[in-house]
């Protein structure tokens, strides 16, 4: 068994990635963190009581590398990479669930702060596992990629190749309440949200910066992101449609069937996806038609796991020489 923690595990990821664990065939769960510490775990989740007998600390780079061969970091950004340089030095794996690994530096400090760890940014490995597998297996350092990002360039990769790019790409997107982390805000208030639905940030989310990024260094050409979050009424589950120019009219399914034919956790539908299928599942499930040389693309994930923890687990099977799918959840919550 590998000995692994998780840092910031009072929150909503922390929790999914505390959940997966304690059934996983390889990974044993010994340490976990919150900033605070001196907590059991069932007083910031509940319904983890009489699961775990340790406690939880204070998180401490030196207790890590004493403990754990990898570390899961379910922290805000800018939390993350102060502990991450301290883990990496002691020879800790880490998968990084917050931004402060997934982009360039100049893209980074453009859109959140000036960034303190640049001598390991430059080695941390995008955790879009389809796309970066191999790069993967053999990180010290992964980077989980955001929520949106995830639905949206697994549902559009396979695409780029045959758009006009010099028409803008569309992204609008819909995620549940709990996209946003634990602690209520203004807009995650149960009267704001409740038989709601409205756009934030629209045109101006940190997310598309990430996404024109990474399809930037996948497919080799730049194009014009414009990406519109909305926050619905559901605690999990994202939905993002993605409408777009073809520059050829091509057959959607068969190309998403060359792309993704043989992998395990993408599920082709020929019916538009929806978010219940894929919650509480690693599983991202993507559709698309075509009128002409108009391409909608449309893809569902449960935010918390496929858009988080579910795919952080799955790097970290793959940092360890273990199967991919070791602990992933593929029963939906339905109904
Ligand atoms: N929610 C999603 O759907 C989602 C999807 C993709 C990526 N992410 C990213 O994953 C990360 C975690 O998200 P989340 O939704 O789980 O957030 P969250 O519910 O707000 O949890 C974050 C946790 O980190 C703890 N924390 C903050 N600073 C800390 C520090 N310095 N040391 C140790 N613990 C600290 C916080 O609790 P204490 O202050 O009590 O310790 C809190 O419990 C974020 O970077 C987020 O952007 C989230």
């Amino acid at each position: 068994m590998i000995n692994v923690g998780v840092v910031g595990a009072g929150g909503y990821t922390g929790l999914e990635l505390v959940k997966m664990l304690l059934n996983h065939p390889g990974f044993r769960l010994n340490y976990l963190a919150t900033s605070t510490g001196d907590a059991m775990i069932e007083e910031l989740h509940p319904a983890l009581l009489d699961l775990i007998t340790f406690g939880v600390e204070e998180a401490d780079a030196e207790t890590i590398a004493q403990r754990c061969e990898l570390v899961f970091l379910a922290l805000p950004h800018k939390a993350s990479m102060g502990l991450a340089r301290e883990l990496i030095e002691r020879g800790v794996k880490i998968v990084d669930l917050s931004a402060d690994y997934r982009l360039e530096r100049e893209t980074y400090e453009a859109h959140y702060c000036p960034h303190e760890d640049a001598e390991h940014l430059g080695e941390a490995v995008y955790g879009l596992i389809e796309y970066y597998r191999e790069e993967i297996k053999i990180a010290r350092l992964v980077a989980g990629p955001g929520c949106y990002p995830t639905a949206t360039l697994l549902g559009i990769l396979p695409f780029v190749p045959y758009l006009d790019t010099s028409a803008p790409l569309f992204v609008d997107a819909k995620s549940g309440v709990s996209g946003a982390g634990k602690k209520l805000t203004e807009t995650s208030h149960f009267v704001t949200i409740n038989d709601n639905i409205f756009a934030y940030n629209p045109l101006r989310h940190r997310h598309a910066p990430e996404i024109a990024e990474k399809i930037a260094k996948i497919r080799g050409v730049g194009v014009e992101v414009n990406f519109v979050p909305h926050l619905i009424p559901a605690t999990r589950g994202e939905l993002v449609s993605v409408y777009a120019t073809l520059k050829e009219e091509i057959d959607p399914p068969e190309i998403l069937e060359k792309a993704y034919g043989t992998e395990r956790f993408i599920r082709l539908r020929e019916k538009p996806v929806d978010i219940k299928s894929t919650a509480g599942t690693h599983f991202c499930d993507i559709y698309a038609q075509r009128n002409g040389r108009g391409l909608f693309v449309s893809s569902a994930i449960d935010n918390l796991l496929r858009g988080a923890a579910s795919q952080a687990l799955a790097a970290a099977n793959l940092m360890t020489g273990q199967d991919e799918g070791a602990g992933l959840p593929v029963i939906a919550y339905v109904p």
